[in-house]
Formats: C-alpha cells, sequence, structure tokens
C-alpha cells in the first residue's frame, strides 16, 4: 500500500498512542513463566507482540484473551512450558526471536525459531555466542549468523558476559537464560540500554542486582556501563497484574510532528518515560523544542506521564552520540526529520547498530531525505545533516520498515508539494492506527 502525504496546515488535538510494544512482548513472555494468573491490561494489539503471544501459545501456555482485550494467562510455572509442534514464525520481531531464544536455551527439548524475509538477515550470532557459553545447543543459519534458529535446550551455567554493543535485547536474552542457569549471571553492557526486562523481573520476585560502572569516555562525556546480575530464583516468578504503559517509541512521531509544523500543540497522554528510553526528549530540549512533561506518576513498575508539544522555532543543531544513542535508537529516523529543520550541523555517531534493525536505518534515512532535498551525509556510524532546509516532496520508500514510513509521513507534512510513501502499510508491526490519529489532529 502507498501513501500520499501533503503539507498540513497544524496538528492540534489530544492522542492516546498505542501501548509499549518492548513491554507488551515481556509482558505476555515473563507472565507464561510466572506460576498463577498474570491480568494484562492495555496490550499493544499490534503484529510484533501478538507474534509473541502466539509463541507462547505455541509453548504450550494458557491464554486467554477477554472481550475487553484484556489478557489473562495462566501460568503453570518456570519448568511447564512444552516443546511446540511446529518451526515458531517470529514474522518481523526481533525482540521476540531473541528473548525467545533466552528462555528455550534452557528448556529440555527442541525449539525452531525464524521470522519474515528482514528477520532471517537480522544477526543471531550477539545471542548465539553466550548462550553456547552458558551451555545451550543452539545454531542459526550461515553459520551463527541468521535465522532460522535451532535450540536443543540443556542445562546451562551461569556466566559473566560482557557484552560488546548494548543491545535491550541480547542483554534479556541472557538474563532470561540466567533464570535456568545453575549459579549467577552477570551481564555487562557498554551503556545502559532499555531496563524493561530488569523492572519487570524485579517485581515479580528474581533476584537481580543492578550497578553502573563510570568510565570517563572523553573531556566532554562520560560512557556509563552497567552491570546486571540475576540468581535463579529459589522459588517460582511470582504471576502480574498491570496496565502497560503508551509508548513513548510511537509518541515521538507526534512529538516531532508537532515541534515541526506550524500553529501546532498536541497533548499525548499516558506515555512511558523510561529513562532509557527518552534520550530523544534530552535531545530536543537541547534543541530549543517547546515541550512540557505534566502528570508523572509510576503505572506497572515504569515512570509516565503526559507530554504538551507546540511548534518550536529557531531550533538549534547538536551532537548524538555515545551513551545517549541506546537512549533513543529507535527514534533514529525520526531524529533525522527534527534535524533538517535546526540551525547548523546536527551530528549523529556512534549508531553502527541502526544498520541492523528492521531495515539498514542509516542508508534509508539518507536515501530517502536526499530524495526529499536534506543535505545528509552517510558514515559507517551515523549522519551529519546540515539545517534548516526546505523538504520538498517526492517518491520515497519504507524499506517495509515501520520507523522509516512513519518519519518520512511526518517528513512530508512539512514538504513542499506531496509525498508518496511506498510500502507504508508496514507501520502495523507497531502502530496500526498511526495514520488515523494523524488525520484526527489535521481537524
Ligand atoms: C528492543 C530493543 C532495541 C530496540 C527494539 C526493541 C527491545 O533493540 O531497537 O526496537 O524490546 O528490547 P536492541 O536491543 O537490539 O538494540
Amino acid at each position: 500500500m502507498e501513501r500520499m502525504i501533503k503539507k498540513i496546515r497544524h496538528l492540534r488535538g489530544e492522542i492516546t498512542p498505542p501501548a509499549d510494544k518492548s513491554i507488551s512482548h515481556r509482558s505476555v513472555m515473563f507472565a507464561s513463566l510466572a506460576k498463577g494468573q498474570s491480568r494484562i491490561k492495555n496490550f499493544l494489539w499490534a503484529q510484533d507482540p501478538i507474534n509473541s503471544l502466539n509463541a507462547m501459545k505455541s509453548l504450550g501456555v494458557e491464554i486467554e484473551i477477554t472481550d475487553s482485550k484484556e489478557i489473562i494467562i495462566n501460568g503453570k510455572g518456570l519448568q511447564s512450558l512444552k516443546e511446540p509442534n511446529n518451526v515458531i514464525d517470529c514474522g518481523n520481531s526481533g525482540t521476540t526471536i531473541r528473548l525467545l531464544s533466552g528462555i528455550v536455551a534452557g528448556q529440555p527439548f527442541l525449539t525452531v525459531l525464524t521470522g519474515d524475509d528482514s528477520l532471517r538477515q537480522r544477526p543471531m550470532r550477539r545471542v548465539i555466542e553466550p548462550l553456547r557459553l552458558m551451555g545451550s545447543n543452539i545454531f542459526g543459519r550461515l553459520n551463527d549468523r541468521f535465522p532460522p534458529l535451532v535450540v536443543k535446550g540443556n542445562y546451562l551455567k551461569g556466566i559473566k558476559y560482557i557484552m560488546p554493543v548494548a543491545s535491550a535485547q541480547v542483554k534479556s536474552a541472557i538474563l532470561l537464560a540466567g533464570i535456568y542457569a545453575n549459579g549467577e549471571t552477570e551481564v555487562i553492557e557498554p551503556h545502559k540500554s532499555r531496563d524493561h526486562t530488569e523492572r519487570m523481573l524485579k517485581n515479580m520476585g528474581a533476584e537481580i542486582q543492578l550497578n553502573a560502572i563510570t568510565k570517563k569516555a572523553s573531556k566532554e562525556h562520560n560512557n556509563e556501563a552497567y552491570s546486571i546480575k540475576i540468581k535463579p530464583p529459589q522459588d517460582e516468578l511470582s504471576s502480574i497484574d498491570m496496565t502497560i504503559p503508551n509508548d513513548f517509541s510511537s509518541a515521538a512521531f507526534f512529538i516531532a510532528g508537532a515541534c515541526l509544523v506550524p500553529g501546532s500543540e498536541i497533548l499525548i497522554k499516558n506515555v512511558g518515560l523510561n529513562p532509557t528510553r527518552t534520550g530523544f526528549l534530552d535531545v530536543l530540549m537541547q534543541m530549543g523544542a517547546n515541550i512540557e512533561i505534566l502528570n508523572v506518576k509510576q503505572q506497572g513498575g515504569e515512570p509516565v506521564g503526559d507530554i504538551v508539544c507546540k511548534t518550536s522555532n529557531k531550533l538549534k543543531a547538536v551532537t548524538v552520540q555515545g551513551s545517549l544513542i541506546p537512549r533513543l535508537i529507535d527514534e533514529f529516523p525520526v531524529l533525522c526529520v527534527m534535524a533538517t529543520q535546526t540551525d547548523g550541523k546536527t551530528i549523529i555517531k556512534d549508531a553502527k547498530e541502526l544498520r541492523v534493525k528492521e531495515s539498514d536505518r542509516i542508508k534509508a534515512m539518507a536515501t530517502e531525505l536526499k530524495k526529499m532535498g536534506t543535505p545528509i551525509e552517510e558514515f559507517e556510524d551515523g549522519v551529519i545533516i546540515n539545517g534548516p532546509c526546505k523538504l520538498r516532496g517526492a517518491e520515497v520508500y519504507s524499506y517495509k520498515d515501520h520507523r522509516i514510513a512513519m518519519a518520512l509521513t511526518i517528513a512530508g507534512l512539512i514538504a513542499e508539494r506531496p509525498t508518496l510513501i511506498k510500502e507504508a502499510q508496514c507501520v502495523d508491526i507497531s502502530f496500526p492506527q498511526f495514520y488515523e490519529l494523524l488525520e484526527m489532529l489535521q481537524k
């Protein structure tokens, strides 16, 4: 499906973005390991987390969905998973395949995990290597590089693992395997990535210890490495009753839209504000954006609040690097769009990980924003964007990557002449109501 996007007059009104994708995945996976009945409200009914839900069903977990779309999971405990009688299809979802690989690494049966064309080209050695060190028999296609993954569960032992790149998916896979291992498991991340796994498992009674390790990276900034230790639980994990916060990463497209489109003012309700996710807000504040946070409270072990954003003039270019990158990893595409309207050179570096997301997001944004008239230079680990520039509509491609489609749509809202987004349907991966909400705010 393609979408024609036109320059608009304003974005005004109030929206509630969809539920958090990362937390939705974790809620169904972790509740499936608990003993007792868990209730999950405000689950994200989009393709990615639905794949996690179906995967847990394939592993024999009893899952009910009520008329009001609440999920009820009757968890039978850590040792209750069953061998799936078919290959598990994780679709487009890196979180599903990587977290599941950690869960099944210590199960006494065979699991085969695969996914769509994009997922079958995403790197898996990063989970295979640590899980194998823990004792799992895990293999991937092309000499362990890619899915499908074949996992023959085994007795696991705890390890100390220093991760070469910050990744919440890899960290979570190791911690989940750590639940089934003999002895303590320690993961050290070079920078702190999203910590939803640690928060949720801790709430469920897992013994988790966190420690920051601060290193001086350069005169300008420190690198905050992070150690997470987990001990196999003596008892079962307790069930959860939670309402999932709304997704900051989905809200980010509207935050950017309201900042860039003249005459805008929007209120975004009940958004997850976990500091490991909100690097994009810090950068926008530094740029001088007109943003306010209200009503901060705790929900499901996570901070949430409302965000008010208004049209922001005279935005300044900034440099984004180091520890900030994992805190805004999914906002890179829309950050590039913001940078087209800032005064000066926006430099984004240390972001090589973006080359192995649902698409090569560095190449995708550099190529497509260039078509729209942006002076953008691509590097191995980032981009330099020279702003401000006048965007012009063009025919652009989403690379079937939901966040690229949404970022280019925001660019289209301020471009002269219409922008045609090819393959825009992929927004369904994380945000099926994206275009509907966008239209609502134009009224
Ligand atoms: C996610 C972690 C991030 C992020 C992805 C979701 C998660 O990936 O980009 O969209 O839910 O753990 P990495 O952990 O690979 O950086």
